[in-house]
């Protein structure tokens, strides 16, 4: 992995030997057409997007398509329309415009858009290029690098889906300036989590930019977004198909999933309940005797500091949060595996978790 930077613009290569590609994050990069306009190979592109982000961006994003065969497919907005459905109609879209192999699907929004449109490039021909624009900060520092794609079926979300890298990751931090104060905080629970997982230099920087951050200061806010892509990239080149260290990003998902889950989807963002899921976590690995209290407060200060939850919302009962944690992906055996912690920057996969434990914490936290 190579990290180029002058004053503004990063470059983070996620290093895939022929599948490489470049994360830019950086201002004004959307109009940066000459930079991204190298990553179109054929004559065909399809812009997907949504009826929020369009409107503020799509037409930035249209100017350096000239001379292209292009049009745009949007979605409405949120997460009930990451479905197959809306998958067939992007193939459709693909079609009318006579795509052909060496088409580009240019996904331009959060991390909606962005796996739903990488996954529609995943399925025309068999695997087409596309490229990621996220304009969410935590599309930013997660969802649109690694090359996680896909959609949600009403039994449960991203349940299908396909490993597909983008050609390249264009973050206009500008895009930030719009994103609704909620959104962008959901987004620091996911840098936070980077830097808990395995930065601890970044967690302490962090400590010391949290207001910079919350004021949406432009160059910490690009050092704080480098700075987790830079830790994920470095997971992704080491582990692209989660076959091990990939699943420490999932640090506090599983209790988060089932706060999500426990609210029908309405009272946690997902940032939000992974910021609650990490501090449950925390608790819980140091009930288990793997990290100290010192670190459980660190962790909670910064939560606080960037005006995340740190609590379980009223009203969720424990027991059915266990019972929704029971149906994680990650569980083997019938038996709880989580990623517990170790303190600050040390994560760690665990398989046959004691449920007593994690009841108790989850006790602990009802209120
Ligand atoms: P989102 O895509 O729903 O965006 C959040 C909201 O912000 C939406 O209302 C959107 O229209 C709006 N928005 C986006 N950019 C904006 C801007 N610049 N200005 C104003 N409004 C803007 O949510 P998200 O948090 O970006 O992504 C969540 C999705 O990402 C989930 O579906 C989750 O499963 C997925 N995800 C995927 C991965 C992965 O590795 N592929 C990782 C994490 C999350
Ligand atoms: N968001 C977790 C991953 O990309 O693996």
């Amino acid at each position: 992995m190579t990290t180029t930077s002058d004053s503004r613009l990063h470059t983070i290569d996620v290093a895939l030997g022929a599948r490489s590609y470049p994360v830019w994050i950086g201002p004004g990069l959307l109009s940066d057409h000459a930079r991204w306009r190298a990553a179109l190979r054929g004559r065909h592109a399809l812009v997907i997007s949504n009826t929020t982000v369009a409107p503020l961006y799509l037409q930035r994003v249209a100017e350096g398509l000239d001379g292209l065969h292009w049009s745009s497919f949007l979605l409405d907005d949120g997460e009930a329309h990451k479905t197959f459905a809306n998958v067939g109609r992007a193939l459709e879209a693909l079609a009318q415009l006579g795509a052909t192999r060496d088409a580009c699907v240019i996904a331009l929004g959060g991390g909606v858009v962005g796996d739903l449109a990488g996954f529609s490039a995943a399925c025309w021909m068999r695997g087409i290029d596309f490229i990621q624009m996220p304009t969410t900060l935590l599309a930013m520092v997660d969802s649109s690098v690694g090359g996680k794609t896909g959609v949600n079926l009403p039994a449960g979300k991203n349940l299908v889906g396909a490993f597909h890298q983008p050609r390249a990751v264009i973050a206009d931090i500008d895009t930030l300036t719009t994103l609704p104060e909620r959104e962008y905080r959901a987004g620091l629970a996911e840098v936070v989590k980077g830097a808990a997982i395995g930065d601890p230099d970044f967690f302490a920087w962090l400590e010391a930019n949290a207001a910079a951050l919350n004021a949406r200061d432009t160059a910490p806010l690009i050092e704080a977004v480098a700075r987790k892509v830079q830790y994920k990239a470095g997971v992704v080149a080491r582990d692209e198909t989660e076959q091990g260290e990939r699943a420490l990003l999932n640090l506090g998902h599983t209790f988060g999933h089932a706060l999500e889950t426990a609210g029908k989807y309405k009272v946690l963002l997902h940032g939000e309940g992974v910021a609650v899921g990490m501090l449950l976590a925390a608790q819980l690995s140091e009930r288990l005797g793997m990290s100290a209290a010192a670190d459980t407060a660190r962790l909670h200060r910064l939560l606080d500091a960037v005006g995340l939850p740190t609590t379980i919302p009223p009203g969720m009962d424990a027991e059915q949060l266990l019972a929704l944690m029971r149906l994680d992906k990650k569980n083997l055996a019938g038996t709880l595996r989580l990623i517990l912690w170790r303190g600050v920057g040390r994560a760690e996969i665990v398989g046959g978790v004691d449920e007593a434990a994690v009841l108790a914490v989850l006790r602990d936290n009802c209120r």
